[in-house]
């Protein structure tokens, strides 16, 4: 499965499922990395490893005509797949249409708690014992969608935001490669899906 990857800043879960993607019998490969901020780190990240690269500042441009290039970019690459790593901004529902069923975020909240931002500093001043990641599938509302894997990390007493944002971090790098490559052998493969059918139906 051929995967774009959008990011708009460091780019280190974009880089897990890269790196991850170098691993013998991963079912995806990144074959794009594109964002809206042409000084995403994670750009430089994925051109060392030959990734092809695309950027497009959204500044100046609206929603549905920014999303529309960036659109046609990933189209352009061949991609079937997108997953957004860090992408800060709202997609269109033009945009969320188009990739139906075949696009994932990754956001750090045990959804469906903390959609939207300060995820971890409303973790920690609820005084829950965890929190963690979610990956979903997109749909028009934000963070919102279908869960496909989710991992837990403990808060410790003492955590500020930055502390569990850290550590949560170390968690996605695990939870993202993992769920992708899940996700795309069952998309892929309708006999896998039958399989699963059939072993649940026993
Ligand atoms: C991650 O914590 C992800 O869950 C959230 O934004 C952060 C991106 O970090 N959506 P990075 O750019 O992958 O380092």
């Amino acid at each position: 499965a051929k995967v774009a990857v959008l990011i708009s800043g460091a780019g280190t879960n974009m880089a897990a499922l890269l790196f991850a993607s170098k691993l013998p019998s991963c079912p995806y490969e990144i074959i794009l990395v594109a964002s809206n901020n042409p000084d995403a780190e994670g750009l430089k990240i994925a051109a060392a490893e030959g990734i092809p690269t695309f950027t497009k500042s959204h500044i100046g441009l609206d929603r549905v005509a920014h999303d529309a290039i960036m659109h046609d970019a990933i189209v352009k690459s061949g991609a079937t797949y997108v997953a957004l790593a860090g992408y800060m901004r709202i997609l269109s529902k033009e945009f969320v249409a188009k990739w139906d069923g075949r696009m994932l975020n990754i956001h750090p909240s045990l959804l469906p708690k903390y959609k939207g931002l300060h995820t971890h500093q409303r973790a920690i001043e609820a005084k829950d014992p965890v929190a963690g990641s979610s990956v979903h599938l997109v749909t028009a509302e934000l963070d919102d969608g279908p869960v496909l894997g989710q991992i837990e990390v403990t808060i410790l007493p003492g955590d500020t935001a930055d502390t569990l944002a850290d550590r949560v971090k170390m968690a996605e790098y695990q939870l993202y490669p993992k769920t992708l490559a899940e996700f795309v052998v069952r998309d892929t493969n309708p006999e896998f899906l039958t399989a699963q059918v059939r072993s649940l139906a026993l």
